[in-house]
């Protein structure tokens, strides 16, 4: 199944003409995960991203870029810590949700999100998720108007599904398990 998700993600038009619009749709043809950065444990704070990519192995890195202008760039900057939860088929409605501008920005942000503490970060874990990583804040780069954050990972884990999520031409879409 694909979506077009233009409207949802709330891309307003750029401010220089079509030049940025290009751009996005250019580097939309890459395909990517889709995951969901969450942060924060009394009162966590999650957001949709697929600026998310391994760095090394040894020591184990990733980095995700986060918008200097999103919630959660002061989140992780105050927390000092992060998870990622790797999307899995089926969880589109949750990509949405955790990108949309709508949606309540406090205690009732995970109301209806089912969820497990990370063990190491105390950061949600997305249930059904693929897979997942706890990051303790190692560096922040200028990343224009993101901020490339590096972390270093603190914990691994994996769900039970196997069947990914997509995003590709500002599309979700699903794969289902190879055998
Ligand atoms: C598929 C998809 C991928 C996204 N990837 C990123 C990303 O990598 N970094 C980012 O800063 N925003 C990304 N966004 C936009 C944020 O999810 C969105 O702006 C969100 O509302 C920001 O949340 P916050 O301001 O509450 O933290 C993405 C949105 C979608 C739909």
């Amino acid at each position: 199944m694909s979506t077009d998700l233009r409207a949802a993600a709330g891309t307003a038009p750029a401010p220089n003409g079509g030049h940025h619009a290009e751009l996005r749709s250019v580097m939309g043809m890459f395909a990517t995960g889709v995951t969901v950065i969450t942060s924060g444990t009394d009162l966590p704070h999650g957001m949709t991203a697929n600026a998310f990519t391994s760095v090394s192995l040894d020591p184990a890195m990733v980095l995700v870029c986060v918008k200097r202008s999103a919630v959660m760039h002061g989140t992780i900057l105050a927390q000092g810590t992060f998870a990622v939860s790797i999307l899995a088929a089926g969880q589109e409605g949750l990509a949405r949700y955790f990108a949309h501008s709508s949606r309540p920005r406090d205690e009732r942000e995970f109301e209806t999100v089912p969820y497990h503490s990370g063990r190491h970060t105390g950061a949600p874990i997305v249930s059904g998720s693929l897979a997942w990583v706890e990051c303790r804040l190692a560096a922040v780069y200028d990343g224009g108007d993101h901020s490339i954050f590096l972390g270093s990972v603190l914990g691994i884990g994996r769900g039970d599904s196997r069947e990914a999520l997509l995003f590709h031409g500002g599309r979700f879409i699903e794969v289902p398990e190879r055998h």
